[in-house]
């Protein structure tokens, strides 16, 4: 079967499970963000586990839940729980997962994290947009035939995150008083944390945090030709930068802690998108 007949039954398997809701942004939870949905109307919750192609998540903070609804009025899908590389998650699947979502009308993309901060002034529980990344995962998901109705074989990555999303998010997170680093994000394959060494370099070359994932969704948005925005909420110091080393466990904890702030930023301008 082709990519593009499993990509349409898939989109269409979800019209169905939705009454055709037309989401016109989605928004990607990362680790222990999921309380994200809390601030939404939510009309429909979609399991991965009943829509092929959506692998099952592994990761514990990621719930494997599409939950369709109304954010601040506006149209929206939140996804709760991804996929990783380091699950062993393939990038065909997250490919379908993004393709899916621009075939059922969303046009804009903006993602969450939790990451490591490089940065010693910006702290634990603080939130930094993300205005560049690098990928350092050794996997690029356009690897393979590409699919020109989908997006062109060689896209360009200058624009990928929307200088005009960023100005909305910065300038709405001025005013109601959210403290937004903005930096480059790392993205590693993990799932080991990095080393010290590695967290010098990462420094050296430009890196603001560290993470395992969004770069891989980013890039898939970029092709098919959504706009994309990202937000990191920081949980640890990079290691290396810390007295202690960073646990799985931290990242869920700060990241639930920073949820609320995260939430009140997304409320405030998706609206704007
Ligand atoms: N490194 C990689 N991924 C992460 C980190 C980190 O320090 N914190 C949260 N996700």
């Amino acid at each position: 079967m082709s990519e593009q007949i499993d990509l349409a039954a898939v989109a269409k398997r979800i019209q169905q499970k939705t009454n055709n809701f037309q989401p016109k942004v989605a928004i990607i939870l990362g680790s222990g963000l999921g309380a994200v949905t809390e601030a939404m109307q939510v009309e429909y919750v979609l399991d991965y586990q009943n829509i092929p192609g959506f692998d099952a998540c592994t990761v514990a903070g990621h719930a494997g839940k599409l939950c369709f609804g109304l954010l601040s009025g506006v149209k929206a899908v939140c996804l709760q729980g991804r996929l990783h590389l380091y699950e062993g998650a393939d990038t065909a699947s997250l490919a379908l997962m993004l393709r899916s979502l621009k075939q059922i009308g969303c046009e804009t993309l903006l993602v969450t994290n939790a990451a490591g901060s490089l940065n010693t002034a910006v702290e634990p529980g603080h939130l930094l947009l993300i205005n560049d990344h690098i990928n350092f995962q050794g996997i690029n998901p356009l690897v393979g035939r590409n699919d020109e109705a989908i997006g062109p074989r060689f896209p360009a990555m200058n624009n990928a995150y929307d200088s005009a999303l960023q100005a909305i998010i910065r300038e709405t997170a001025g005013n109601i008083g959210i403290e937004l680093a903005e930096g480059v994000y790392i993205a590693v394959l993990g799932p080991g944390f990095e080393t010290p060494a590695e967290i010098r370099a990462f420094r050296l070359m430009g890196a603001d945090a560290v993470g395992m994932s969004t770069v891989p969704e980013v890039i898939l948005a970029v092709h098919c030709g959504m706009r994309v925005a990202a937000i990191s909420v920081i949980t640890n110091l990079a290691a290396g930068l810390a007295t202690n080393a960073p646990s799985h466990e931290e990242t869920l904890a700060t990241a639930n802690k920073a949820a609320q702030q995260l939430s009140q930023l997304i409320i405030n301008t998706v609206e704007q998108f």
